[in-house]
């Protein structure tokens, strides 16, 4: 079966049909699902996809790209990667000739429970996370969840420390069905199916909360998906964009647990969690790095303060914790 099917049939809803159309396609996914591309009738560009796209550069060569194909404002462009993708995909289409239509095909686990949903576009620049973006909903989200099939297993760790957090700030229903999986990581062979059914129920979660604060302008409404994101936005730039996002996600959400006199009694059950599905790999990684540069510049903020938030129950509510720049005295886990 073609894995892009579910693609096609969107295309020939008569909302979009005959529109000229476009491909953004993460390069990995290119390669991994060569047959399928090659049906795609519409011109197509393979990018590098991952962090490093999320570049000025990349996106003035898209840019250019279009540009140099003649395509005007009716363009229809179908992004095809990751979260990395299509954070910059939907920049591009808030941007090109002031905004043009953008329907996401996520191909990762995370960017089906994440990423896809809710309209924040970005690139990182001068060496922070998603400095310059918009706030952009795609014309559509399309799962194709063929292209899952080349995922290796730290996708799907990385999607699940997504999902971890989602469940212990909105859903404690989530949080107790990922236990449930927990054990089936090593001795399953459906454990990435398992967490497409897991991932589809976040971006849910998620498209609620988003839903009551769109533009993330109401405290404690749609910021709670940022717990974790404070320090692990920190981690990724410290570490040179290195360590994944899930990855630093899972590490944020421990840091900040733990500075949290309201939040640190959860914190055993989220790092068990967390472990149980080969997150929180290397103790000392952290040790190592001094994040205070980063959360200085930290634009969370409540009067002079850099804040995260943090679940005070699994499934919430949620509160801002103050942070101190230097979290190196909390990183202690138990
Ligand atoms: N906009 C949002 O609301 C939001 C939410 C969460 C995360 N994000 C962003 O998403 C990004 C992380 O996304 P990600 O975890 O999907 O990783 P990613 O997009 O960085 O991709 C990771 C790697 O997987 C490869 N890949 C992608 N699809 C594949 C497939 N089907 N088979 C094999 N390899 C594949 C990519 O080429 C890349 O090398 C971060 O930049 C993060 O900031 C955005």
């Amino acid at each position: 079966m073609n894995a892009l099917e579910p693609l096609h049939a969107r295309l020939a809803m008569s909302d979009v049909a005959g529109r000229p159309c476009a491909c953004l396609v993460d390069s990995a996914v290119d390669v991994c699902h060569a047959e399928d591309m090659t049906r795609l009738t519409m011109p197509r560009h393979v990018a590098y996809g991952g962090e490093h796209a999320k570049s000025l550069a990349v996106l003035e060569a898209w840019a250019g790209w279009l540009h140099e194909q003649r395509f005007g404002r009716d363009l229809l462009l179908v992004a095809i990667g990751g979260g990395a993708l299509l954070d910059v995909a939907g920049l591009l289409g808030s941007l090109y000739l002031r905004g043009i239509d953008v329907i996401y095909v996520p191909s990762t686990l995370l960017a089906i429970a994440d990423a896809a949903w809710g309209g924040k576009t970005a690139v990182d620049i001068l060496g922070a996370k998603n400095l310059l973006g918009t706030f952009r909903d795609p014309l559509d989200v399309v799962v194709c969840r063929g292209l899952l099939a080349s995922l290796g297993p730290r996708h799907v760790t990385d999607a699940v420390s997504e999902i971890i957090k989602t469940g212990f700030v909105a859903d404690a229903a989530l949080v107790d069905e990922i236990e449930r999986y927990a054990d089936d990581r090593r001795h399953s062979v459906r454990y990435p199916a398992d967490m497409l059914h897991l991932a589809l129920r976040a971006s849910e979660v998620k498209r609620a909360i988003v839903a009551s604060d769109p533009t993330q302008k109401t405290e404690l409404v749609r910021e709670v998906l940022n717990f974790g994101h404070t320090v692990g936005h920190a981690l990724e730039a410290t570490s040179g964009f290195q360590m994944s996002h899930g990855a630093a996600v899972a590490w944020g959400m421990m840091a900040e647990a733990l500075v949290s006199d309201d939040c640190r009694h959860i914190a055993p059950r989220l790092q068990w969690l967390l472990r149980r599905h080969g997150l929180l790999g290397d103790d000392h990684a952290l040790s190592e790095f001094d994040l205070s540069f980063h959360i200085a510049r930290e634009r969370k903020r409540d009067g002079a303060r850099p804040y995260a938030v943090v679940p005070t129950r699994v499934g919430g509510p949620c509160k801002r914790v103050p942070l101190d720049p230097d979290l190196r005295p909390h990183w202690r886990i138990p």
